[in-house]
């Protein structure tokens, strides 16, 4: 069974909490954590199985000439990698009390990336049980990704990741 890369950013806060908890719920042995911003993306093609975990803190930090977010650099890698055979699920951060219209919309704009490649984006999650108004991180009717909110929810964290992970691993094929 082959490892799963976990590749998120930003590295300390929330994003990397819910990294380590993705892993000890995995297992240690069955994951590798990457923290985007000390890589290049050409790490991805070690893997085939992945998972990105990103927080959403406002558009302009994400696609613009701002450039200051953990995953800018590496984003620039995504063209020159052979996405074929791969699986990737996100999980996102998000504050639905402070940006009820954009919650989680960082998922929107990673997915809008991973349609570009031959990716396979797998573990949409259901949109029951979050309150939010907007979304881009909702498609057709679910979230592209894991939304978590450790602002305001954290107590709900723990069941989220492993109600996402026992969906993930038979996606994932596991
Ligand atoms: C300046 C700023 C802008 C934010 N914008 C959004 C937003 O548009 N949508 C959202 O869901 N959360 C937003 N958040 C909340 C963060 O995504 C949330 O606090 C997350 O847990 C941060 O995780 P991190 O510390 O790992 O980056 C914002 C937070 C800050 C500080």
């Amino acid at each position: 069974m082959s490892r799963v890369g976990l590749f998120y950013g930003p590295e300390l806060g929330s994003v990397g909490k819910v990294a380590r908890l993705i892993e000890s719920k995995l297992g240690t042995d069955k994951v590798e954590l990457i923290p985007v911003k000390n890589y290049e993306a050409s790490e991805l093609n070690r893997f085939d199985k992945l998972i990105f975990g990103v927080s959403t803190i406002g558009k302009t930090n994400w696609d613009s000439e701002h450039k200051d977010t953990d995953w800018d650099n590496f984003l620039t890698g995504f063209g020159d990698i052979n996405w074929s055979g791969k699986k990737v699920a996100m999980y996102g951060l998000g504050d639905h009390v402070q940006y009820p219209q954009h919650f989680v919309d960082a998922l929107g704009w990673l997915y809008d990336r991973l349609e570009k490649t031959e990716a396979e984006v797998v573990g949409f999650c259901p949109v029951e049980g979050y309150t939010y108004e907007e979304s881009e991180g909702v498609r057709d009717g679910q979230f592209l990704g894991l939304p978590v909110d450790e602002d305001n929810e954290a107590d709900k964290t723990d069941v989220r990741v492993s109600n996402w992970i026992s969906r993930l691993v038979n996606e994932f094929g596991y």
